[in-house]
């Protein structure tokens, strides 16, 4: 049976930093009682033009680069992403085209826990013997959709992707368990836009339902209830326990919740990574956000065995049981990786033009418009 391996990882937020204190100038807060109360200091909001897209796209090229891997051999790109550029078409679809891969793609909606949840699905079809090679990304461009006049949700959100590619290998490693949860009568606890309405129906998205609404102490509970708790039963199908694990990735919601995590797995804070003050909560993107920065910092390291936990919309919760590659990814940015990179994003520019091309030239002849016959040629006569 192949095993599924973490091969390449990258990340992307936006440059464009909002602080506490900018915030403060916004609405009715203090630079104090959001670092008190979540641990946040700042965290990176899309500018124009960027999107869940642009920023999934950016994080999936590292990813991709990292591993000296060429886009056209990815089977399966899935983004979990809680804010698409539209519903459809996927936001998994427009990566693929930009990167150049020729496999399925779809999105994944599983709130902050929707990385997880993809790694689930993409892993087990390379267990499977399906696919050889996948790429998960998960991206956020949560600012689109927060009130700007609600203090009780716009200081805790932030835009930004992560992306791990992922190769079948017969040596045994990688995901080692999953624990996958959901509770949807709690859904009403933590929402998003409106589009549809399961009473009434809606023809257009009501704009007056159009942000995130949270109530942010049950959600606390909720997520104090269950990261621990998930961590505990992923741990258990890997046959290991909490002393086996060299680093603990939380989803980075609030600081006070991966403490209390930490505290319910009697689990020292050395062993856990937190990134929360420079980002705030990007929902499915934390997650492999916080992985890359692990690695860049040297927290997480080759063959280590890293718990992640993620929780949030739906409500759901997810536990990942990972042995980090062995090899650090083929790293070094060599020239004629560099080079490779570059025409296989050349390669996959001209790819996706000649589909769009092909698009339209469909569209004329399905239109029947007049086609100039084509010359007749010359035969020399007898
Ligand atoms: O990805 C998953 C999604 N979400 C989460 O994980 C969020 C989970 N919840 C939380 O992290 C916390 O509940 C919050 C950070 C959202 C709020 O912290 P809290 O300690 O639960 O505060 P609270 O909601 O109980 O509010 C305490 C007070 C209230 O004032 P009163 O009623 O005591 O006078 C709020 O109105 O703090 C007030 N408040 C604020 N004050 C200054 C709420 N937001 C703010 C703010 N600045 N931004």
């Amino acid at each position: 049976m192949p095993y599924a391996h973490i091969r390449g990882w990258g990340k992307y937020v936006p440059p464009n930093v909002l602080t506490n204190d900018d915030l403060a100038r916004m609405v009715d807060t203090t630079d104090e009682w959001i670092r008190a109360r979540t641990g946040i200091a700042e965290r990176r909001i899309a500018g124009p033009g960027e999107t869940a897209v642009t920023m999934g796209i950016n994080a999936a090229r590292e990813a991709l680069h990292m591993a000296d891997a060429d886009p056209a051999d990815v089977e399966l790109v899935i983004a979990a992403t809680a804010t698409p550029d539209r519903i459809f078409p996927a936001t998994a679809c427009m990566i693929q085209d930009a990167i150049g891969a020729q496999g399925g793609a779809f999105d994944l909606s599983a709130g902050c826990s929707g990385f997880i949840y993809a790694l689930s699905v993409a892993s087990k079809m390379i267990e499977a013997g399906q696919i050889k090679r996948a790429l998960v990304v998960g991206t956020e461009a949560l600012s689109h959709i927060v009130d700007w006049k609600d203090r009780a949700t716009c200081v805790l959100f932030g835009d930004g992707a992560g992306a791990f590619y992922l190769e079948a290998d017969e040596e045994p490693g990688g995901f080692l368990a999953f624990e996958l949860g959901s509770d949807g009568s709690g859904g009403h606890l933590l929402t998003g836009p409106v589009v549809g309405n399961s009473y009434e129906p809606v023809v257009a998205p009501d704009l007056s339902k159009g942000y995130i609404s949270m109530q942010g102490r049950a959600v606390y509970r909720f997520a104090t209830r269950v990261m621990g708790r998930a961590a505990e039963r992923a741990l258990r199908r890997a046959g290991l326990s909490v002393e086996d694990i060299d680093l603990f990735v939380p989803h980075q919601a609030n600081l006070r919740i991966i403490e209390s995590a930490a505290r319910h797995l009697k689990l020292p804070m050395e062993k856990v990574y937190v990134n929360i003050h420079r980002y705030g909560n990007t929902s499915a993107a934390s997650i492999p956000v916080a992985c890359c920065e692990a690695v860049e910092e040297g927290r997480l390291k080759p063959n280590d065995t890293v718990v992640m936990v993620g929780f949030g919309a739906g409500l759901t919760w997810a536990a990942a049981v990972v042995q980090w590659p062995k090899e650090p990814g083929r790293r070094a940015r060599s020239k004629p990786q560099s080079a490779r990179s570059w025409l296989r994003g050349q390669r996959a520019r001209l790819l996706s033009m000649r589909h769009r091309v092909g698009h339209q030239v469909d569209e004329l002849l399905e239109a029947g418009l007049p086609i100039p016959p084509r010359s007749k040629s010359k035969t020399p006569s007898g």
